[in-house]
């Protein structure tokens, strides 16, 4: 079985699924925007990497920190796979991964189309 001809038109192949596991993020590169591109429960979402706060990259969240010992987390942010959110790494502020909305600060950033076939994850933007 072949990939959708349209979904190989109108989307750009960003990662095999195996290369973003449940609970994490990747960041790429479309046509220079940064998209972050999120596993939520199996299910891919693609948003804008930069954080309306201040601009982190958001594809960081769930990461290990460095020297996380010192520090009240040992983790930058994370992924909330029960409410779909993630934290930003930076300042914690938790981004509705569907919509992008900020509820708190009512910013938000842009989000993408999602199709995954044939083992690959797709975004369009
Ligand atoms: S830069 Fe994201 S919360 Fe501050």
């Amino acid at each position: 079985m072949s990939v959708d001809p349209n979904i190989e038109d109108e989307y750009t192949k960003v990662a095999s699924v195996e290369d973003i596991p449940r609970g994490r993020g990747i960041a790429v590169d479309l046509n220079g925007i940064e998209v972050a591109v999120f596993n939520v429960n199996g299910e891919f979402h693609a948003l804008s990497n930069r954080c309306p706060h201040q601009g982190a990259p958001l594809y960081k969240a769930g990461e290990e920190k460095i020297n996380a010992e010192h520090t009240w987390t040992k983790s930058r942010g994370g992924v909330n796979e029960e409410e779909i959110t993630v934290s930003c790494p930076w300042h914690l502020w938790e981004l509705d991964i569907e919509s992008g909305e900020h509820e708190v600060s009512g910013k938000c950033i842009g989000t993408f189309d999602v199709e995954v076939a044939e083992d690959d994850v797709f975004v369009r933007i």
